[in-house]
């Protein structure tokens, strides 16, 4: 293994468009690590791979922390961050923790990584966020006064379209908290491609799920072709951030994802939501007790707790 190798972390890197990303990363000469829960599928990944695998249940906030904890242990510096796992649902379930399960894994699981791989990122000469979702596809059905869905919903557009839309609120607001550093954040719709998503969706009566299987699996695109533009938005140089797909083709961001009251609304609960897993947040466990210590960043610029390089440095 290379010192001087780039690093890549891929979300959802044992299956479908994540495993395909980390595949070509690979082959273009990055040390990968992949994220997900199935050690087995990772092992056939990294067979051909420069990488390792860190095993966390992305729904569970506490994991992702600890992820992001290994993760930082494995790499002095991220090139590229990209955040492939994530869940098709049309019923609301709840973890342990007490969060809307797809909410948690699909949105807020990015978010917390994000703000603890943040120092690792801006230390690297190009850092790169890619958050691999719907960009700019979903309406705003994101109801922030009840995000675990306490008061019932449930649908596409209640339970994951929201979180697409989240994502895109994410990458819009995070571009602009990190406008002064050298990260870039792109937000990207892969098309419809041939994966496990529909498969695995949950809330979906077996039928409709297996004959939605079936359509993804004859007309979707390869996830080999989908993984260029994220790898694309990944290591490009001369590509800066926005909203994406399918491959890297630049699309309109819409104001409703641009809207700076929606952003800082929903920045301001994801920050209240994750807290507990912050690298210095509030600390609000019932119990009083501290989870875990501060593990990166002294300085703060504009509210992220860690130094920054300048994107013109
Ligand atoms: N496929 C499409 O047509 C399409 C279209 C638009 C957007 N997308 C988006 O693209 C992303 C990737 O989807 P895909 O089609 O590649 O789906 P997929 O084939 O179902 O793969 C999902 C990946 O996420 C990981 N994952 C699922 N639940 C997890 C959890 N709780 N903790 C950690 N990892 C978890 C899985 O790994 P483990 O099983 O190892 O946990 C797997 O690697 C998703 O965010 C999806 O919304 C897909």
């Amino acid at each position: 293994m290379r010192d001087d190798k780039p690093t890549a972390v891929v979300t959802g890197g044992t299956g479908g468009i994540g495993r395909a990303c980390a595949v070509e990363l690979g082959r273009r000469g990055y040390r990968v690590l992949i994220v997900g829960r199935d050690s087995a599928r990772a092992a056939a990944v990294l067979a051909d791979l420069d990488g390792s695998f860190v095993r966390a249940d992305l729904a569970s906030m506490r994991e992702t922390a600890r992820a992001a904890d290994e993760i930082a242990a494995r790499a002095p510096r991220l090139d590229a961050l990209l955040l492939c796992a994530g869940v098709l649902a049309l019923a609301p379930e709840w973890t342990e923790e007490g969060m809307e399960r797809t909410l948690a894994l699909n949105y807020l699981s990015r978010h917390l990584l994000v703000r603890r791989l943040l120092p690792l990122l801006t230390v690297a000469p190009s850092g790169r966020v890619v958050l691999v979702a719907n960009a700019g596809r979903y309406r705003d059905t994101l109801d922030l006064t009840d995000p675990h869905l306490r008061q019932g919903g449930r649908g596409l557009g209640v339970v994951s379209g929201r979180t697409q839309f989240a994502n895109d609120l994410l990458a819009v607001e995070l571009a602009d908290r990190l406008g002064d550093t050298r990260v870039e954040v792109s937000c990207v719709y892969p098309g419809l491609v041939a994966t496990d998503v529909f498969a695995q969706a949950r809330g979906v009566p077996r039928p409709v799920r297996a004959a939605a299987a079936l359509v993804q699996r004859l007309l979707g695109a390869a996830p080999s072709v989908a993984a260029r533009g994220p790898v694309t938005l990944a290591t490009d140089p001369a590509m800066t951030g926005g909203f994406f797909g399918p491959g890297p083709r630049r699309l309109r961001i819409p104001a409703r994802a641009a809207d700076p009251a929606r952003r800082a609304a929903l920045w301001t609960l994801a920050e209240d939501l994750v807290g507990p897993w912050l690298p210095s947040g509030p600390r609000r466990f019932p119990d009083g007790h501290d989870p875990e210590r501060p593990a990166h960043g002294q300085g703060r610029v504009q509210g992220l707790g860690v130094q920054l390089g300048g994107k013109r440095a």
